[in-house]
């Protein structure tokens, strides 16, 4: 162990200080993001057998920042105690990152000190017997937790603690903010898209992305073009309308409609049921213009509660309503009639599984896709970055957080 770093500038590789610089989040400052992260110095993270230390050059911006951030819904600094043992008061945020590797445990094989690597935050003990089973690493995995939201190392840091089946090759063609900013979106889009069989993209297919300027909805326009699909993309401003335009998809401006929100009980009686019914089919008709006619084979579901209602109207018989969040309530409702009656599927979905980071990654580097990096804040910056996202005033695309990269 060597002296303490200077703030910002990583250490020579090889060298692991004892501190590190890191935004903070603790349960007295919950709240707004813009108040509930300060830059605080932290020991760096000792290792466990198959865990990996990384040099942050750069982290990606998630939405999942604003929930740990306010401690709500969930108090998560308590969660890890009471479900990871974990015997910190604090929390470094953050899911997504890229960097070097500084140190490894005893058992790490696939990464070694110098290799450049992006994380993918599918966290899983070693030996989750579902895991060793040859079950699926994903949510479903009993000790599957969200790296950097349900683990106390997350990437807004200036090192974090991953597990070495974290690290993937970080593609050399991308700087390190690109390389930070696409795993959590990218592989929760290319799951929702492609791995509910056989409700996957198909050549011809409408695809409608809730938030598609959003994080996940400028991956999953990319997705939907491989598959030779039409994005429709909703947004509720003209120049995220044109962001998305410009990446190859169809635009719905939700600010020009007005049914937003849950169903209530008057919306499925017979006599007054005709008044949702009217209310949505502006929008239909607006989806149906662009479109020519085709309804969604795919939507793609996270704001929940608001738009809920719409989606299960407006899938295709036959097609499915994908969703991964809740992001405005989750207190969705639905008219079960537009769900059964012309066979339709409501499908869960949570990140994917390691091979599924395989192959988005693969995708990546060989130039099929692309990371949409819209803006990169300075590491002093979180909490403002943090704070826009919950404004819903970010930029279109994905944003990075200059950590080590400032330096060199
Ligand atoms: N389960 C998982 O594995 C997983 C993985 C990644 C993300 N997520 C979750 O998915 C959600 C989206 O993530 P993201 O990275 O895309 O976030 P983001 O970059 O903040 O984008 C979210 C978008 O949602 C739209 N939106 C906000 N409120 C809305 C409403 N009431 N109705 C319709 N659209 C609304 C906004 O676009 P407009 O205002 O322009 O419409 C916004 O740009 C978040 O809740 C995140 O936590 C889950």
């Amino acid at each position: 162990m060597s002296e303490r770093i200077n703030f910002g500038k990583l250490p020579p590789l090889g060298t692991v200080p004892e501190r590190m610089w890191a935004q903070v989040v603790r349960k007295e400052r919950y709240g707004e993001p813009i108040g509930a992260f300060a830059m605080e110095e932290v020991p760096v993270p000792t290792l466990e057998k198959n865990e990996v230390l990384v040099g942050v050059m750069a982290a990606g911006l998630n939405h999942n920042s604003v929930w740990a951030a306010r401690g709500f819904p969930l108090d998560l600094i308590e969660y890890m105690k009471l479900r990871n043992g974990s015997d910190l008061d604090w929390h470094i945020i953050g899911s997504d990152c890229s960097g070097i590797v500084y140190a490894v445990g005893s058992g790490v094989t696939n990464v070694k000190v110098g290799d450049e690597v992006v994380v993918q935050p599918g966290w899983v003990e070693d030996e989750d017997p579902w895991v060793m089973r040859g079950k699926p690493d994903t949510a479903i995995a009993p000790s599957a937790r969200a790296w950097g939201f349900e683990t106390n190392h997350g990437s807004y840091a200036q090192f974090c603690k991953v597990k070495s089946r974290q690290c993937l090759p970080k593609p050399k063609r991308l700087s390190w903010e690109e390389a930070a900013v696409y795993m959590l979106s990218g592989v929760t889009s290319y799951c929702m898209l492609y791995k509910y069989p056989p409700n996957t993209v198909k050549k011809g297919d409408v695809v409608l992305i809730w938030g598609g300027s959003g994080g996940l909805g400028v991956t999953a326009i990319q997705l939907v073009l491989m598959g030779g699909g039409i994005p429709v993309a909703v947004v509720s401003n003209a120049e995220r309308a044109a962001f998305c335009q410009s990446l190859g998809a169809l635009t719905l401006n939700r600010s020009e409609f007005k049914h937003w929100g849950a169903l209530t009980k008057a919306d499925v009686m017979p006599e007054t049921q005709d008044r949702w019914v009217k209310a949505v089919r502006p929008f239909e008709k607006a989806l149906k213009e662009l479109t020519g006619g085709k309804m969604p084979a795919i939507v793609l579901e996270h704001p929940g509660e608001d738009t809920m209602p719409t989606s299960i109207r407006v899938c295709n018989g036959d097609g499915m309503v994908v969703i991964c969040a809740g992001t405005s309530g989750y207190l969705a409702t639905l008219d079960l009639r537009f769900l059964w009656l012309r066979r339709k599927r409501l499908q869960g979905s949570h990140f994917g599984e390691l091979d599924h980071c395989r192959e988005y990654n693969d995708l990546i580097a060989n130039g099929t896709l692309s990371p949409v990096l819209a803006h990169t804040y300075a590491f002093e910056e979180v909490p403002l970055a943090v704070q826009r996202m919950a404004d819903n005033t970010h930029p279109p695309g994905n944003c990075a957080v200059s950590i080590g990269s400032a330096y060199v």
